[in-house]
This record gives C-alpha cells, structure tokens and sequence, in this order.
C-alpha cells in the first residue's frame, strides 16, 4: 500500500475543510484501498472534525504534539488528546517546525515517545537544508536526523518522510534518482528496525508524482500545496 499525506499546514477553516472532504469524498467513491494507496489528511486542531470520513475511507493526522504528555503547557496539545480527536498519525519534526519553533533532537524525542504512549504512529519528517545538500552532506544530516529513532520501539510501525528543506513550497523537486538514494539510504540506516515505510515530499504535484514513486524505494508522498485543493490531492493518489 503506498501512503499519501495531505499536509494542510496552516490552511483551511471548518468550513473550507468540510468542503474539501465532501469534494474528496466524491472523486476517490469507494475510497482507495483497492487501489492499494491509503489515505490521510493532516488539518489544523481546529479543522480535524469537519476532516474526518464517516466512511473511515482516510484517516487522520495532527501535524504537530506536544513533547509532554499533560500539564501546565499553554496553548500544547497532547498526543493522547490528538488520539482522542480521532487522529492515527502525527507529523513529528517537519522541517518548518524545526526551522520556525527550533524544535531539535532532543525534543523531536520526546515527542516520538509521546505519539507511542498515544499509539500514534509518528510520520517523521527528515531532511537537509540546500547548503547541506550542496556541500554533499546529505548522508550526514539524514543519519544525524534518524539516531534519535534509536531509542525508539524498534517493532512500532513508522513512517519517515524524506523532505528536502529547499524542495519544500518552493516548486524545485527531488529528482527520482535523489529519491530513491535517499529512501535507500534512510532503510540501511534504519535497517535493525522493523518495516519503515519511507515518504517522499517537496512539492509534489499530480504531474511529478507518478515519477517519484515509479522505483521501489519510496512508499508514497507526503503532499504540502498541492494537497489544499481536493482534485489535486485526489489525482496525486491516483498516480
Ligand atoms: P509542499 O510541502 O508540497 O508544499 O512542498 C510539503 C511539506 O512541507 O510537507
């Protein structure tokens, strides 16, 4: 089954998100499973009730947790309050929660600990800045992203989604050759662990999208922009 991840950021109402499902809903009918794609949408807090399928024909994600599991933490959400609301995954350490809010290793960690106790299961987001992938160092900062999986359970499912930093909104797409490089690289090092499913994102779209995916290394896409309107996200999964 390849994944497909709608990462909404911070984008859409109740409304607009309601809108969206019904208008997804009709274009994928019976939904996907036959078609061997599984589907998940990742709205804002605010958005996830008006996102949700009665059908189950997607699931949910929360694109964010809170790296303590209850207390007095202002404007935090827990991991097992997003279970609550109905989420499966959560999106742990993308880059613009790095970039932005300074989230590091360390408290990447503890938030992958918090997704377990919840049973979320963690999509986790890694990837190098455009300097990085200019000076060659991509390995590097990918085996430094993934060592804080090292204390994570090794049989817990995970998804990682390979997000080049410069491939991110910015029109400029891995080439499949990088792709799958970096997804190979991402199992060897994960290799001890159980089945991790590698995601590719970096503006995604519904014409670049077959490409990706066309070599054995990556499981699906984890999908920014183009995933805002229901029939590019729709023809995304498609691909
Ligand atoms: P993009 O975003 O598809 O708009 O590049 C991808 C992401 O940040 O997950």
């Amino acid at each position: 089954m390849k994944l497909f991840v709608a990462n909404w950021k911070m984008h859409k109402t109740r409304a607009q998100a309601r809108a969206f499902a019904e208008e997804f809903g009709k274009l994928i009918g019976g939904g996907m499973d036959g078609a061997g794609a599984e589907l998940v949408l990742a709205p804002s807090w605010t958005a996830l009730d008006a996102a949700r399928d009665a059908r189950g024909r997607w699931a949910l994600a929360c694109q964010n947790v809170a790296a303590e599991a209850e207390g007095a933490y202002t404007g935090e959400v827990s991991a097992a309050m997003a279970a609550d609301a109905g989420c499966r995954y959560a999106i742990v350490g993308h880059s613009e929660r790095r970039r932005y809010f300074g989230e590091d290793g360390p408290l990447l960690a503890r938030k992958l600990a918090r997704c377990r106790e919840a049973g979320l299961t963690p999509i986790y987001c890694v990837g190098e800045t455009a300097e990085e992938h200019d000076a060659g160092r991509m390995e590097n900062v990918l085996s430094g992203q993934l060592g804080i999986l090292s204390r994570d359970a090794a049989d817990a499912p995970l998804v990682v989604a390979y997000e080049p930093v410069w491939a991110i909104g910015t029109g400029r797409t891995a080439s499949p050759a990088d792709c799958a490089r970096a997804a190979g690289l991402i199992e060897a090092l994960l290799s001890s662990r159980g089945p991790v499913r590698v995601l590719y994102g970096g503006s995604v779209t519904p014409e670049n999208a077959a490409g990706l995916l066309a070599h054995g290394h990556v499981d699906g896409c984890l999908v920014g922009g183009a995933s805002l309107l229901a029939e590019s996200f729709a023809a995304i999964c498609r691909a």
